[in-house]
């Protein structure tokens, strides 16, 4: 085995990697909890990965062969239910995940100097999986897969002068058809996963470089040992990769319980009318996004403007690029951030998640109100945080991580 290490080395540098990045990567000592997202960002995108080549081996990219070859692939490929669901479920399962992965960053200002970088990695990351996402919910060729596309692909052509075409463009027809499904396909499958899996190595190089921050926000290479080790730091093979297998244990409990006792999540994973195979000629009822893209949707239906609604959309997303550079607090932990933060940040999570559910059910005026009162704290929350990250009183961060 050391003959064949010393001939690895010689080639290659796997010692080196393996003691930068695990072995002697030092961690701060006091992850919590919501630090298990990370590495189960990283389980749920391979889950997503593996099941995916396996889907493609018995899926049919054609118009007239996609719906049914997920029916072959639902009854008479073996453990083909379990492949498709361990998908579809999947992708849920790395938004709720991306999600609160999201969260810890803005709670403990994960996002502030020296880690920009990694906030806008992990941004990027986002913005491509809210791609591969849509682009993976046509393939099935369901009434929601077409419609949703449809009314999605169609906000393009609100876009002046060049709209109509870059519509056309992008489904490479008139409307949503063969054409569109088979580039989906193509992008969903290969270019889409290549750039993620490209953007993630990116990412932890990125945070690699500066260090993790922590639940407290405490710089731990600031406080080294005379061998230049961080004080509160550990290396995080073994401490961590044994912690979190812990967390990958409760995750998956969790995750294969979904699966096998309730796949659709009650028509939110799978939404019922993916059940009917695509009709051009019948629109359905009530066009809704899957949940994990509703919170975007509301905003955009709670503009009477079709443009002023693509553009607050995209201004949702893009505003949380700038977090880094919105926040100008001395202190980055929210333990150590004043009553204006905790509030801001209570209300713009209320406000998110309160536009996930209006963005799920029909618009009746009432929900059109509260849309628009919660896309008002969304925004309020990055336009006002130069003002009270600034001005409030902050605590005392320790110097070292103390309990
Ligand atoms: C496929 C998606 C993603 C994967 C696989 C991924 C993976 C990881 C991993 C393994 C870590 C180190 C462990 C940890 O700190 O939890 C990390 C840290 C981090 N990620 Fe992500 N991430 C993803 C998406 C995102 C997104 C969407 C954001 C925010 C926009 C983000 C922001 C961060 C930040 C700020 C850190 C540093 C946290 C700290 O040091 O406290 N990541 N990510």
């Amino acid at each position: 085995m050391s003959r064949l290490k010393a001939w690895l080395n010689a080639r290659f540098p796997a010692s080196r990697l393996w003691s930068e990045h695990l072995s002697h990567y030092y961690a701060p000592k006091n992850f919590n909890v919501l630090y298990f997202f990370g590495s189960l960002a990283l389980l749920v995108l391979f889950n997503q990965l593996v099941t995916g080549i396996w889907l493609a081996m018995s899926y049919t990219p054609t118009a007239a062969g996609a719906f049914a070859s997920i029916e072959y692939i639902m009854r008479d490929v073996d453990y083909g239910w379990l492949i498709r669901y361990l998908h579809s479920t999947g992708a849920s399962a790395v938004f709720i995940v991306v999600y609160l992965h999201m969260f810890r960053s803005l709670l403990y200002g994960s996002y502030q100097k020296p880690r920009e970088l990694v906030w806008v990695f992990g941004m990027l990351l986002y913005l491509l999986l809210m791609a591969e996402a849509f682009m993976g919910y046509l393939l099935p060729w369901g009434q929601m897969s077409y419609w949703g596309a449809q009314v999605i692909i169609a906000l393009f052509g609100a876009i002046p002068v060049v709209g109509e075409d870059l519509a056309q463009w992008i489904r490479g027809d008139y409307l949503i058809s063969g054409i569109t499904l088979n580039r989906f396909f193509a992008l969903h499958v290969i270019a889409l996963p290549l750039l993620l899996v490209g953007l993630v190595v990116l990412h932890i190089l990125a945070l690699h470089e500066v260090g993790s921050n922590n639940p407290l926000g405490v710089d731990i290479r600031k406080s080294l040992d005379e061998t230049g080790r961080p004080l509160d730091g550990i290396p995080f093979h073994p401490y961590y990769t044994v912690k979190d297998l812990m967390g990958v244990a409760v995750f998956l409990f969790i995750f294969c319980s979904v699966v096998f006792f309730f796949p659709e999540g009650g028509g939110y994973f799978l939404e019922r009318s993916n059940f009917e195979i695509a009709d051009p000629l019948k629109t359905p009822e009530h066009i809704a996004p899957v949940w994990y893209f509703t919170p975007f949707y509301a905003m955009l239906r709670a503009v009477p403007d079709k443009l002023a609604g693509i553009m607050i959309m995209g201004a949702a997303v893009a505003v949380l690029f700038v977090v880094p550079w919105l926040d100008r607090s001395p202190v980055k932990s929210m333990r150590f951030k004043g009553w204006m933060s905790r509030l801001a940040l209570l209300l713009f999570c209320m406000a998110f998640v309160a536009l996930g559910v209006l963005g799920v059910l029909p618009p009746t005026s009432e929900r059109i109100f509260l849309s628009r009162l919660a896309t008002v704290l969304y925004f309020g929350y990055f336009v006002f945080m130069p003002f009270y990250t600034r001005v409030e009183r902050v605590g005392l961060v320790p110097e070292r991580v103390v309990r």
